[in-house]
């Protein structure tokens, strides 16, 4: 019988990460810090006219109506995990680093099914889990625990709820948590992962996110498996030689340690 690895992370995981709530504010100064050295005054002001239009249009009845597309998942599980009635405030926080929308059943479950591991073993960890859909997606797995990383309470809040009405339908809790934080802080529990990102972050936030895998990796050597959707900072994995490409499409990129990695 397989060993269950210990786990090493004793403080609940909430804790580990800032309770600063996060405002427009503080987002807008991120971004504008996180323009390019040559984007200078004028074309920072034209790029900031682009998201103020944007999410103007984004606001309008057609487009709340389109984004009722992502529903089907809801109608079909009695959740509620779609883009369509996020507030003014996540929708525009997600102008400035990445907006919500929730994974295509489908596709994740594409991309599970391209792991060849043993899921009794291995720790599910969404960054940026949103309403919670990957989450829940990620129980019909065996996985020995998942773990949701929110940004925005009011869509951690959702996630919660969510997790308590999917188990509750089935008659048994799913071993899924959701935090609310920044996941740029979040420390990865010592155990096998499967580390899930649906283009969650800034280039500058997923470099943190993987500094932070990496040295988790050196302290606790063991396999990490990564799931990138929409793998649009995908550069960032590659360039790291502990990773190797599993497989991948135009929508996905797979990426596993090498054996005997740290
Ligand atoms: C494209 S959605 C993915 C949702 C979910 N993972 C799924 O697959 O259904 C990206 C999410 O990342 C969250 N996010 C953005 N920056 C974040 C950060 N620094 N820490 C944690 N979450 C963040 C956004 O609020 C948004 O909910």
């Amino acid at each position: 019988m397989p060993v269950r690895p210990t786990i090493i992370n004793v403080f609940p995981l909430e804790t580990q990460l800032s309770a600063r709530k996060p405002s427009v504010s503080s987002a807008f100064v991120n971004w504008w810090r996180e323009q390019p050295d040559n984007a200078g005054l004028w074309l920072r002001l034209e790029r900031l006219g682009g998201i103020a239009r944007e999410f103007v249009h984004d606001s309008l009845p057609d487009r709340r109506r389109e984004r009722f597309g992502d529903a089907d998942y809801d109608w079909d599980y009695r959740v509620d995990t779609t883009s369509a009635n996020v507030g003014w405030h996540a929708r525009l926080m997600g102008f400035f680093s990445s907006s919500y929308q929730p994974i295509e059943a489908e596709i994740f479950r594409e991309m599970m099914n391209t792991l060849a591991i043993d899921f009794g073993q291995f720790t599910f960890v969404d960054i940026g889990s949103g309403k919670g859909r990957a989450l829940l997606l990620a129980s019909e797995y065996p996985f020995r625990r998942i773990i949701g990383v929110e940004l925005l309470p009011e869509l951690n809040r959702i996630a919660q709820e969510n997790i308590r009405a999917f188990s509750k339908a089935r008659g048994h809790e799913i071993p899924a948590e959701s935090i609310s934080g920044d996941a740029t802080g979040f420390d990865f529990p010592a155990e096998p992962l499967v580390v899930y990102f649906f283009h969650p972050l800034t280039e500058a936030g997923f470099r943190q996110v993987m500094a932070n895998l990496k040295a988790s990796l050196a302290a606790q050597p063991r396999p990490i498996h990564i799931i990138y959707a929409n793998p649009i900072f995908e550069l960032i994995v590659a360039a790291d030689k502990r990773f190797r490409k599993a497989c991948g499409t135009h929508q996905y990129a797979i990426y596993e340690t090498l054996p005997n990695v740290g």
